[in-house]
């Protein structure tokens, strides 16, 4: 099979390939254009004895600033509609694909599933990695299947849901970091579609409810509340929201009976990460060129000409610091890479 040739570009620039804008070279890099190319890259980091790393947006890393190895972007693009059936419309689309565009793309056909993903930043391909999710929807929810090249097998796969171990912000993909490279994903789109309006800020749309509408107050509510990264460089939330058992969040509730706390399945507590870091007087802390967002305590910013260690220090900052308040630990959400 021909394909288009590989092409390494040394001393490759990657401020521009991540949303923290944090200074980041890497001694090669490369774009992936098409499936094929996936084991060319891996073949040539072989031959070379390098590292390889695979980025899509760069919306959910903290980049090394220098990484001797090769970055391959995730670049390969493509959507169609596969069939439309009494279950729903089944979508396809490659992993370079940018997420948001996707939403906006299936709610101009007048389709729902994914309004309330509107606005998240980065590839369609990562998305079932850390099984992205806000405004009570995961992408989980309408996954049906995706293919991805099995680095350690030397081949392409397909996954079905109860394979990819989908959890909080979780999947089978990031528990096995570098060994999967995720080249599409099948949706499956429900008809007919139920709104998802559960969530604060959505309970009280009014008007036609229409998936457009949905979409449009999830861009509003975003708007107000997350710094933008194309103004503010962030990774979105920079933790996860700490999942504990009820004696773990027996200190937190005793002092303030009303904070966030949600019961889970198997009977713990999922805290929110960004009250606990507001009530540790960190909203708005600055370190150096990095803080904790004054609008929302959750997002790390970068002010300006930030690198990895700038982030790590602040990070490990706040999650002593609330470990000392409160006791419980925080987790990044991102990945250092
Ligand atoms: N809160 C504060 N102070 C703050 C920020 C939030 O007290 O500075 C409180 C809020 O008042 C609210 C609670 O924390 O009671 C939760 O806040 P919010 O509704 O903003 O949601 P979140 O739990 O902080 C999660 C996701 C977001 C997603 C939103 C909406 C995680 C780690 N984050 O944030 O996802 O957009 O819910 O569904 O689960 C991301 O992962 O990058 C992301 C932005």
């Amino acid at each position: 099979m021909t394909h288009t040739s590989l092409a390494l570009i040394p001393d490759f620039d990657l401020s521009a390939h991540n949303t923290l804008a944090l200074g980041a070279r890497s001694r090669l890099g490369a774009s992936i254009t098409e499936p094929g190319m996936v084991p060319d890259v891996l073949a040539a980091a072989a031959a070379q004895g390098l590292r390889l790393r695979i980025l899509g947006g760069g919306s959910n890393v903290v980049l090394a600033p220098e990484f001797d190895g090769i970055t391959a972007v995730m670049a390969i693009r493509g959507r169609r509609v596969v069939e439309t059936d009494a279950r729903g419309t089944l979508i396809e689309v490659a992993a370079g694909e940018n997420w948001h565009e996707l939403v906006t793309w299936t709610v101009a056909q007048g389709l729902g599933g994914v309004e309330n993903l509107a606005g998240i930043p980065g590839t369609v391909g990562a998305a079932p990695v850390q099984n992205i999710g806000a405004y009570g929807v995961e992408v989980a929810d309408v996954f049906e299947t995706l293919v991805a090249y099995d680095c350690v097998e030397g081949r392409e796969r397909v996954f079905v849901r109860d394979e990819c171990a989908f959890a909080y912000r979780d999947s089978l993909f990031k528990r096995e970091p570098g060994r999967f490279v995720v080249l599409s994903l099948r949706l499956r789109l429900p008809q007919p579609w139920v709104p998802r309006l559960s969530f604060a800020g959505l309970s009280d749309l009014d008007g036609e409810i229409t998936p457009k509408a949905v979409m449009d107050r999830v861009l509003a509510l975003r708007g107000s509340k997350l710094p933008d990264w194309r103004v503010t460089p962030n990774a979105g939330s920079f933790f996860q929201n700490p999942i504990v058992s009820v004696a773990e969040a027996e200190p937190v509730l005793a002092e303030f009976p009303m904070a966030p706390a949600f019961p889970q399945a198997d009977g713990r507590l999922k805290l929110s990460a960004g009250w606990l870091i507001e009530k540790s007087g960190l909203k708005g802390f600055r370190l150096g060129p990095v803080g904790m967002s004054e609008r929302h305590a959750l997002v790390l910013v970068n002010y300006g000409g930030a690198v990895a260690e700038d982030v790590a220090a602040l990070a490990e900052h706040v999650k002593r610091t609330v470990r000392e308040r409160f006791g419980v630990q925080l987790h990044e959400e991102p990945v250092f890479c």
